[in-house]
């Protein structure tokens, strides 16, 4: 008999797998492609590309895990024994380890603002001030470090101690808080003055923004926010109960997702229309939630400096907990691999894979200063370590997964486990499997050839 553990409720398995998908790239990436690339337009292409390419990779990848109760790189040797497929779960693997070192530096980065905020270091602050705050602290040799190994080893913390006491506690604890917060920031920007202004410029449909090119940077959100092709969706799923349905999991968790990111655009949108600030392109990632918000949001309030301190640091304490439900997925791939294929006890799985994120997290945090200069194929090391996972591991995984369901995969096992071995039925299976085989392959392929320059849609 084995030992495996099981998230022990539904939704623990839904809010674990949820806690996963929502992370920083909700935030600091969601709202602004909203904004600039067509507002509701956008939004209408980013579902379209969560039902043809989100939900059938997510669905293929539980069915996976699922069906072998294995971590990603076991699963393909159960499924496909004696065959290369092994190679599509250590691929995922192997971004693991790559996307848990960069990811925390930023999620290091978060904590020092929680504490910037929290001593009310924002008040009074000019634009140039949050500029120059972010350069000197990013280009840091120590304090960015530092964070980056608090974050690791909080973690480290919660992976050790266990799926059912460690992933599904903290996830139905964190998830739920992080879930209250978010709609008190979204209440708090819908009263500032001028939000309706600014949740009109995201919202306004406008399809003359929409081309090839805005096609293709939904398709890489659907796929960076749901954490697809990367074996994380299948190693959770390798968790879930017998009686856990995959396809209401995966209808939940991307809408809960989607949610999320469109409630991020909610806060951020009004209280920039309020401070009277008007984004820029340029205004995603890093330089958004570390420069441009604790301006936006000093503005916004400023006759009210309680509310902005207040406001400022429930949003970093968002940006924590967002943050670490998704590095615990990330070193979970990692962990439980090296757990069941070196049959290791979990506590060395799990130190082995948080010692070598602390070593590349830490030339990951100094590649924005002391290790500035390194550059390989032209990228720092955090930015050549972010193409690889974002532009490369995780569309290949996700082209290949859903190959491997749609043309490998014994369609007895894909039917069983849809439908729980017939408890319930699964109308859809054909049309799944329809889009698994042409669809979703051909549009990641489309992605490729993109990124390579093989041809050019804009
Ligand atoms: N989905 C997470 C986010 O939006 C990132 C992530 C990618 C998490 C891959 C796990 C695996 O930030």
């Amino acid at each position: 008999m084995s030992k495996r553990e099981n998230f022990g409720s539904k939704i623990g398995a839904v809010f674990a797998t949820a806690g996963s998908a929502v992370g920083l790239g909700n935030i600091w990436r969601f709202p602004i492609e909203t904004g600039r690339n067509g507002g509701a337009a956008f939004i209408i292409i980013y579902i379209a590309c969560i039902l043809l390419i989100g939900i059938p990779v997510m669905m293929s990848e539980f069915v996976i895990g699922k069906h072998t109760r294995s971590n990603t790189a076991g699963a393909y040797q159960k499924l496909a024994p004696g065959t290369q497929w092994k190679w599509v779960g250590r691929l995922g693997v192997f971004a693991g380890v790559l996307i848990f070192s960069y990811y925390s530096v930023v999620a290091g980065w978060t904590i020092e603002y929680a504490w910037l905020a929290l001593s009310n270091s924002f008040l009074g602050k000019t634009p140039d001030e949050f500029g120059k705050i972010f350069a000197e602290f990013s280009t840091d040799p120590v304090r960015p470090t530092l964070w980056l190994i608090v974050f690791i080893l909080l973690t480290h913390y919660i992976i050790v101690k266990g799926v059912t006491k460690g992933i599904e506690r903290w996830s139905n604890v964190l998830m739920p808080v992080l879930l209250g917060i978010i709609t008190i920031l979204v209440v708090c920007s819908a009263l500032l003055p001028n939000a309706s202004e600014g949740l009109n410029f995201l919202l306004k449909p406008d399809f003359s923004k929409v081309d090839g090119k805005v096609v293709l940077n939904a398709m890489g959100q659907a796929f960076f926010s749901l954490s697809l092709g990367l074996g994380c969706l299948c190693t959770y799923a390798s968790y879930f109960e017998p009686q856990t349905s995959i396809s209401k999991t995966a209808i939940e968790v991307c809408t809960i997702d989607t949610l999320i990111a469109l409630m991020a655009g909610f806060i951020i949108f009004p209280a920039a229309a309020a401070s009277g600030y008007h984004l820029q392109p340029n205004d995603i990632g890093p330089s958004l939630i570390f420069i441009t918000l604790p301006n936006v949001f000093q503005m916004a309030f400023h006759g009210l400096p309680w509310v902005a301190y207040i406001f400022s640091v429930m949003f970093y304490i968002l940006l924590i907990l967002a943050a670490l439900t998704s590095t615990i997925s990330m070193h979970e791939i990692v962990t439980s691999y090296m757990t069941e294929e070196f049959n290791l006890p979990r506590k060395k799985g799990a130190v082995f894979e948080t010692g070598i994120a602390i070593i590349l997290g830490t030339l990951c945090a100094l590649s924005f200063g002391t290790l500035g200069n390194v550059h390989i194929f032209g990228m720092t090391i955090f930015d050549l370590f972010d193409w690889t996972v974002s532009n490369f591991c995780m569309p290949l995984g996700g082209m290949f997964i859903s190959i491997f369901t749609g043309w490998y995969l014994d369609k007895k096992v894909f039917r069983d486990e849809l439908t729980n071995y017939g408890k319930h039925g699964a109308p859809y299976v054909r049309g799944l499997v329809f889009t698994l085989r042409y669809i979703t392959p051909l549009a990641i392929f489309l992605i490729f050839l993109n990124q390579f320059g093989v041809f050019n849609f804009a």
